[in-house]
């Protein structure tokens, strides 16, 4: 089976990932929905919180490799966090270079780099965001995993940043959690490959 790329992403019931100043702290950390998710891929957790969590020297499980908008990556940075995701391979897309580090730097179209990961070996390539690259790479989305919590935000970062531009995608999971929070898988319509579910 081909490498899934997966945008696993938290969302608002209105679908903003951020507030439009790229607030996050109005998302519920809920400790049930995270140890259901640290079971089946751990590595979406940031390096700096594994130790607390227990998934120190965790083996990836779903994925190997983390793509990320620039803006998505200079949330960490604006933190002095340069390797937010250092068990993973890291790939930040920008139309500028940025400076030699811990990740690696994208500047071609997005598609075809993606097209070329997917053709190697290895596990699926998790799209962590944010809503721009999410929409650059949009023919390319395999499968979302929507953390969707209850609230709303009014106004923020759309889940995907682009044009209209409709996908079917057909449910393959879903899973509410007591604090009301629910994951659901979709699956791009007509796609076909391993299972990815949340359980
Ligand atoms: N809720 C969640 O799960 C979640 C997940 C991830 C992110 N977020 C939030 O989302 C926000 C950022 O999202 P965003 O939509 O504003 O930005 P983004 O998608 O993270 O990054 C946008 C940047 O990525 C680069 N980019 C986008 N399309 C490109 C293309 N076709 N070719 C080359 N580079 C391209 C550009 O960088 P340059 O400007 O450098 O050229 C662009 O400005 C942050 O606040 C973050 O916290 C939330």
């Amino acid at each position: 089976m081909s490498r899934r790329l997966v945008y696993y992403v938290a969302t608002t019931i209105d679908g903003r990932i951020a507030g439009p100043g790229g607030e996050s702290a109005f998302f519920p950390m809920d400790a049930d929905l995270m140890t259901a998710m640290n079971a089946v891929q751990p590595e979406t957790i940031p390096a700096a919180f594994r130790a607390a969590l227990g998934l120190e020297g965790t083996p990836n499980l779903r994925f190997d490799t983390v793509l990320m908008g620039r803006a998505t990556y200079q949330v960490g940075l604006d933190e002095g966090v340069t390797s937010p995701y250092s068990h993973l391979r890291q790939i930040v897309f920008s139309r500028t270079p940025g400076a030699d580090g811990p990740v690696e730097w994208a500047q071609g179209d997005p598609v075809a780099y993606v097209r070329e990961l997917k053709a190697a070996d290895g596990l699926d390539l998790w799209l962590c965001g944010g809503g721009k690259l999410a929409a650059a790479l949009l023919p390319e989305i395999d499968e979302l995993v929507v953390k969707r919590y209850p609230v709303l935000a009014g106004a923020g970062l759309p889940l995907v940043d682009g044009g209209f531009d409709p996908a079917a995608f057909t449910v393959t999971d879903s899973r509410r959690f007591p604090s009301g929070a629910d994951v659901t898988t979709y699956r791009r319509a007509g796609g076909g490959g391993h299972d990815g579910g949340t359980r």
